[in-house]
């Protein structure tokens, strides 16, 4: 059975595990009230775990367009791998997207991104009240929209994996 290469499923896994984390992270953080440190805390390392996710895209597509997938599986319809397509490029578009725009809203409210403390990331914007407003909003929106465009990516692999009975899933599988 063809699969994909180590390197793809390692990525792939690896920046799941990353999105699920971030995503539970950002919602468990916005929830404390006030300020504490344990807040200031948690927002860091969800800033970090952000730019990883944002690195590790960047290694992905590059990984991507060297390494082709193994052939699309000839007992799916064409219909189903147009609509898989579809959701893979929605996928890439939105691991770059969602911590570009965490990343784009912590510079417009005026804080700096100090990857794991150490490392000053470039200030791409002036802080802009207005701007941060509106970028909180395409923050929280496209995470939503990648929390959706998530489930259902797992639920099909699943559906593929126990009902079809097919190999769609055991390809990025290491075992
Ligand atoms: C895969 C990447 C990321 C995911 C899944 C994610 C997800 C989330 C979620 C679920 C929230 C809570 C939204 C709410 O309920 O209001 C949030 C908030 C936030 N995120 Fe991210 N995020 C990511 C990357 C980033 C990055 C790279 C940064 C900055 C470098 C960032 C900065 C923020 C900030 C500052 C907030 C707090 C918004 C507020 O002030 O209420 N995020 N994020």
């Amino acid at each position: 059975m063809p699969r994909y290469t180590k390197i793809a499923m390692l990525l792939h896994w690896l920046v799941a595990l990353l999105i699920i984390a971030t995503f539970f992270l950002g919602l468990s953080m916005v929830a404390i009230p006030g300020f504490s440190p344990t807040k200031l805390k948690y927002f860091s390392w969800h800033k970090w775990m952000g730019v990883t996710v944002l690195g590790l895209a960047v290694i992905r597509v590059l990984w991507r367009k060297a390494n082709r997938p193994p052939p699309p599986l000839a007992s799916i319809p064409v219909w189903q791998h147009k609509i898989a397509d579809g959701m893979h490029y929605l996928l890439y578009f939105l691991i770059f997207a969602v911590p570009l725009s965490g990343y784009f809203y912590t510079y417009a409210a005026g804080v700096p991104v100090v990857y794991l403390g150490l490392w000053q990331m470039p200030a791409v914007i002036a802080p802009d009240p207005e701007l941060k407003a509106t970028l909180k909003t395409v923050h929280y929106v496209l995470t939503m929209t990648m929390a959706a465009a998530v489930v259902a990516h797992a639920l099909a692999a699943l559906k593929h994996h126990f009902i079809d009975r097919d190999v769609t899933l055991k390809r990025m599988l290491p075992l």
